[in-house]
């Protein structure tokens, strides 16, 4: 069975399916609000530390690197776990005072899932749409073909969802959290290991989801944040190093990246020497690093476009060495 926490609630008809429209990106009021929350681990590790954050409708990214405390922050909000302190709001609800509220309105996509059962995806949705108290019959089959459409899936129903693949499971993941119409929606790294097409769709999905609802969304593949998101953080060691938008942090740094060609015995030189946020090999075997710089660092080097990436690990950079 499912690891999913699966809020039962008694279930209205909604409105996802084919004709859902991306609609502009407002600003809106924060909906969730995080206020420095701290959860250390039994064995001493501070996995989110003092930690603030507001987020709004729409897609939120939170980009980080293995162990920044992405999955134990996303399981707090969760309510799977209590932080040692700190406050999480979401609209009127005081999610330490009363989790069953959040729970109600929550849809969770954890990182790991349960093993799946050999059962179809249309019969595994009409149980979860029936524990959900959906109760008449015609409701729920509406309600599922609904969610099969959403999530691509409508022609595969008949499998069983054990044999789907890593993609489709991810999508069946979200079509199960559809059922209740979740108000806030946390997909843990969904895309990890998936396929470039499956993540296509997969990042398709959720573009249309996260035009109505509040979606905070975890990767460490750059690419996601800058595809999807409206408003992103970057997140290591337990905090938030930056919360920005994907254009605000590429734009900030416009006149500031350069690009050089070295020879490979060069590169640990030009580390110590520069800020070196990544290196990469051209077709030709040319060996081409990015350094920031607010100034032109020397006579050899080009000025280059900023991208999300150059932000993400100036970022990074920046927090290890005020660490
Ligand atoms: N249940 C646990 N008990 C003890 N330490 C834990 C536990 N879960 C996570 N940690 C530690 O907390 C830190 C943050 O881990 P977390 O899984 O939240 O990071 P993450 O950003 O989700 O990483 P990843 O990208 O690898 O999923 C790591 O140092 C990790 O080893
Ligand atoms: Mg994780």
């Amino acid at each position: 069975m499912l690891l999913v926490a699966l809020p039962i609630f008694s279930c209205s008809l909604h409105r996802f399916g084919r004709n859902l429209k991306r609609t502009q990106y407002q600003p809106t009021m924060k909906n969730l609000s995080i206020k420095q929350l701290t959860k250390t681990y039994s064995n001493g590790v501070k996995a989110v530390d003092n930690l603030s954050l507001e987020i709004g409708t729409g897609m939120f990214g939170l980009l980080g690197p293995n162990g920044a405390g992405k999955s134990t922050l996303m399981r707090t909000i969760a309510t799977l776990q209590r932080p040692d302190t700190g406050s999480i709001r979401f609209h009127d609800i005081d999610v330490m005072q009363d989790p069953m509220a959040l729970r109600k309105v929550l849809g969770y996509l954890p990182q790991e899932f349960g093993v799946y059962p050999k059962v179809s995806a249309e019969r595994l949705l009409a149980y979860f749409a029936k524990l959900k108290g959906v109760q008449s019959k015609q409701d729920r089959q509406t309600l599922i073909q609904k969610v099969l459409e959403v999530t691509n899936l409508y022609e595969v129903r008949k499998k069983h969802v054990s044999s789907y693949s890593g993609g489709m499971k991810q999508r069946f993941g979200i079509a199960q959290m559809l059922l209740s119409n979740p108000k806030l929606i946390i997909v843990d790294e969904p895309t990890a290991g998936l396929d470039p097409a499956e993540r296509q769709r997969f990042l398709n999905i959720l573009r249309e989801i996260g035009t109505e609802h509040t979606v905070l969304f975890s990767t460490h593949i750059v690419d996601d944040v800058k595809e999807l998101c409206h408003e992103m953080a970057i997140m290591n060691g337990g905090r938030i190093l930056q919360q920005t938008t994907p254009e605000a942090a590429t734009s900030h740094l416009e006149g500031q990246i350069w690009t050089k060609a070295i020879e490979r015995h060069e590169l640990d030189q030009m580390r110590a020497t520069y800020t070196l946020l990544s290196s990469h090999y051209k077709r030709d075997n040319t060996l081409f690093i990015r350094i920031h710089s607010p100034e032109k660092p020397g006579p050899e080097f080009t000025l280059a476009k900023p991208n999300l990436e150059d932000a993400y690990f100036l970022a990074l950079q920046s927090a290890t060495a005020t660490a």
